[in-house]
């Protein structure tokens, strides 16, 4: 990458990170892709009334924590209501966070349907007028950014519309956007447009734009960054169950070879600080359960993965990990490397966050 990333006035010493993925981009995973190198962070997507329902001490407070091992850390909100939106972004700036990015790229049905998301990519207007009001509403200094993907379809229309809303944002003073080039109505089949990306940045040599889309192996996040010219990469399935993606990143962008695919044990030596993570914000029983949905994750790159997650279904209790940790990761052997996904393999959508914030 030409220049060194930095989304406003925050610095980023390493130009990639964990994108906004609902139901992992919690605060232990974030943490833990940090330890392993991730250059920032971006929270699960936040729906706007959530936000402004969490009170002081709640347990929702969890979705909305970020702490100092946590930065720079990205907070992602979806909406309807460019009001709600203003408030839950000033609440989010006050929390902490370092960037508030909004959410014009989530194409799930039901989310749609609520006018949220995705939907703003037809919807121009409506989609500057949130831009606007969220910009007047945060600190001048907070960072706005916008998480897009190219159009609703592969309509000129829908052309026209992405880049009426991109020079737009820009005009009202966006700091940076990340684009995943796939249209809304091609939810995850087929693949990411990365021309796209290039002639965008051709466009806008002088904005911070940010790639997303099957940068499913660090050989690819390079092959992004050579072939676009992104300032930045938006690591999102590469990074579930695998957090070592950002360490060989690291060493295939230093030129240095990539390390082998970790062996047994130090999957189990991850799984073990992934689980205290995981205890130290969601207690030791809801661990176990965000722990299980995980381990399905890190199981595609044991050698016995089908195995691993056969026994996984039947995992409910500490007691339950301690004996999969024993069976599974007891005897050291290498591990495989990541498979790339495919998409009815992790549900591919925001819906998850959607629902649990209400
Ligand atoms: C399970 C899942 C959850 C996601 N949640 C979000 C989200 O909360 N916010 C968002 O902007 N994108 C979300 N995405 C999209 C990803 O961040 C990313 O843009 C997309 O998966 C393309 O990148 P990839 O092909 O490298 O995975 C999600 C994707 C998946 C698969």
């Amino acid at each position: 990458m030409q220049r060194p990333l930095k989304i406003g006035d925050v610095g980023i010493d390493f130009p990639a990170g964990l994108g906004a993925l609902a139901g992992y981009s919690d605060w232990p995973f974030r943490v833990l892709c940090r330890r392993f190198g991730a250059g920032f962070a971006v929270a699960e997507v936040l729906l706007d009334r959530f936000v402004m329902s969490v009170t002081k001490g709640s347990k929702a407070g969890r979705f909305i924590r970020v702490d100092d091992e946590d930065h720079p850390c990205g907070a992602q909100l979806m909406g309807d209501d460019p009001a709600l939106f203003a408030q839950a972004a000033q609440t989010l700036a006050a929390r902490g966070f370092d960037w508030i990015d909004l959410n014009f790229a989530c194409p799930v049905r039901k989310v749609l349907g609520k006018c949220r998301g995705g939907w703003f990519l037809g919807h121009p207007s409506e989609a500057l007028h949130v831009v606007a009001v969220v910009r007047d509403a945060l600190p001048p200094e907070m960072p706005l950014t916008l998480k897009l993907r190219r159009g609703l379809d592969d309509t000129q229309a829908a052309e026209e519309h992405f880049h009426r809303i991109v020079e737009g944002a820009w005009n009202l003073g966006v700091t940076a956007m990340t684009v995943h080039p796939r249209t809304v109505l091609q939810r995850y089949q087929g693949t990411a447009d990365w021309e796209f990306l290039a002639r965008l940045r051709f466009r806008r040599p002088d904005r911070v734009i940010l790639g997303s889309g099957d940068l499913h192996s660090p050989q690819l996040a390079c092959r992004m960054a050579e072939e676009t010219g992104v300032d930045g990469l938006w690591i999102a399935r590469g990074a579930v169950g695998y957090p070592w993606f950002f360490a060989e990143l690291r060493a295939v962008l230093d030129g240095r070879p990539l390390p082998p695919p970790p062996s047994i044990f130090e999957q189990r030596r991850v799984l073990e600080e992934h689980f205290s993570l995981a205890v130290a914000a969601y207690g030791p029983d809801r661990a176990v359960s965000v722990m299980r949905n995980f381990a399905f994750q890190y199981a595609k790159i044991h050698p016995q993965g089908e195995a691993v997650r056969q026994s996984l279904v039947q995992l409910k209790s500490r007691s339950d990990w301690d004996d999969l940790l024993r069976i599974w990761y007891g005897v050291d052997l290498p591990g495989l490397r990541k498979p790339p996904p495919i998409p009815s393999d992790i549900s591919c959508d925001s819906a998850k966050a959607a629902d649990v914030s209400g």
